[in-house]
């Protein structure tokens, strides 16, 4: 019976202080952007209706949004006028609504479900407004949250216009807020702009809607799901916030971590049962990790998928498109993109295989590279089951390696080796017996007569 909502994305200031070519809500924390972590909390509490206010000249703003979510309309606010006019530059969407309207900022990408979910509670017990507010550390600029006796809102005052005893205030605006209005953009439309900054604060439809008698409420939540970014600093900061969180999660599902504060997920990294995860590991975009397998020291992970039981590293390096089986082993210095390997397959250390395939219980050794790039095209490498390619092998792509063959050591392939054949490209050893010795005595008398 929860009634439809359209929620409306700030994205429209320039975020000067970022000191940045990139508008600041496509700035990543955790692999993706501010916009991006607001669009995905809006789309999983029934977030059918999405709209993003952009600034002008941010077309790339609007690509984003529609690749994090292809049903998003994006609206241009053409001047910066505060944030009740960037609301209405989502006019046309909130025109065509019958239901809630909930607003939030794009650079404030901490928020969480549970506090929106609790949010709009407040809607469903009667509310017609319902802000999220905090108990600010330094209430500084935030707008203050002027309380009734009996808890519920009755205005909000932004820190220009408050007086000394507002000032004192230390309940603040996060700026999330859900409305439930009949008309509501007759309430927005009667907020004017004559307070000390001259803007159209969104904050003043508080008022207007308790005048015609309704009842707006608070919700407060932890400063650190609201904080806004607006330096690099702060990005940092809300990274770190970010990755404590997710470490949490990780291990309360049953991943172990060792040192988790050395250990940077990805918003999407899924893990596995038991997995262990040693210090300083990174993971890009895309990664998951199944169950019992073991990630050691100083590894670096993005696009790969890895099976159970695998052991990776320490210090491997898999990138897009490496999708291990089980009980696979990748030891140190070990390169891999591009490159299924089958179940128990092993390359344990310092090779580069890239764009191709490996089959199961194949051994790579040390030193092997897939030649694959000749300059202009990428060619693919095709390894058997159970083949076992020496050390220090260049096998170079296109090129098949059929199942249960042998390569020498030190080969350079170019041509296919049938299954369960010897391939070997290498110059004959040479012996000359007692060379070394008479090579020794000789030098030897030659500084011994330099000397005199
Ligand atoms: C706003 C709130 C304040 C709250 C604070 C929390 C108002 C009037 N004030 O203040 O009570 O404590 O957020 O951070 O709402 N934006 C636009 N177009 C505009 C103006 C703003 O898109 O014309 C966007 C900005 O990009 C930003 C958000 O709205 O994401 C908030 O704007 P900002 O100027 O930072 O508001 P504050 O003055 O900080
Ligand atoms: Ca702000």
């Amino acid at each position: 019976m929860s009634r439809p909502l359209l929620t409306v994305i700030l994205a429209a200031g320039k975020g000067t202080r970022m000191r940045s070519s990139l508008p600041k809500v496509l700035h990543r924390i955790a692999g993706r952007s501010m916009l991006g972590h607001v669009l995905a909390l809006a789309k999983s509490v029934r977030g059918e209706k999405l709209a993003v206010v952009v600034g002008p000249d941010m077309e790339i703003v609007r690509k984003e949004t529609l690749s994090a979510a292809p049903s998003a309309e994006a609206y241009v606010q053409t001047q910066q006028l505060g944030t009740a006019d960037a609301v209405l530059a989502a006019r046309e969407a909130i025109k065509g609504h019958a239901g809630d309207l909930l607003v939030l900022f794009a650079d404030t990408p901490l928020l969480t479900q549970d506090t929106i979910t609790s949010l709009l509670g407040e809607l469903d017990r009667g509310a017609q407004v319902a802000v999220l507010g905090f108990e600010a550390r330094d209430p500084g600029s935030y707008g203050r949250l002027i309380t009734a006796a009996d808890g519920s809102l009755s205005a909000i005052r932004e820190a220009k216009d408050a007086n000394e005893a507002e000032l004192k205030i230390r309940l603040c605006n996060s700026g999330v807020m859900a409305f439930r209005l009949d008309a509501p953009l007759d309430v927005l439309g009667r907020i004017g702009n004559a307070n000390a900054k001259g803007e159209f604060y969104l904050t003043d439809a508080i008022e207007i809607v308790r005048s015609g008698g309704g009842r707006a409420a608070v919700v407060v939540c932890d400063e650190d799901e609201v904080l806004g970014v607006n330096s690099r600093r702060e990005l940092a900061g809300a990274e770190a916030i970010w990755q404590r969180r997710a470490r949490d999660k990780a291990m309360v599902e049953g991943t172990t971590l060792i040192a988790p504060e050395t250990v940077w997920l990805s918003f999407d990294t899924v893990l596995g049962r038991d997995v262990v995860i040693e210090p300083n590991v990174f993971f890009g975009p895309g990664v998951t990790v199944e169950d019992g397998a073991e990630i050691k020291a100083n590894s670096h992970i993005e696009g790969a998928r890895i099976g159970a039981g695998a052991r990776i590293g320490p210090f491997a390096r898999l990138r897009p498109g490496a999708v291990l089986g089980r009980d696979v082993h990748v030891g140190n210095f070990v390169e891999i993109k591009n490159v299924t390997l089958g179940d128990g397959a092993k390359a344990n250390h310092l090779s580069y295989l890239g764009d191709g395939s490996v089959g199961a219980k194949a051994n790579i050794g040390a030193g092997t590279i897939f030649c694959n790039y000749d300059g202009f095209f990428k060619h693919k490498t095709e390894i058997g089951e159970g083949a076992f390619v020496g050390s220090n092998s260049a096998l170079v792509a296109p090129v098949k390696i059929g199942a249960g063959a042998y390569i020498g050591s030190g080969s350079v392939i170019t041509k296919d080796v049938p299954a369960d054949a010897l391939a070997l490209e290498r110059s004959g050893q040479e012996e000359r017996a007692g060379w070394a010795q008479k090579f020794r005595t000789m030098m030897a008398r030659r500084k011994a007569g330099a000397a005199k």
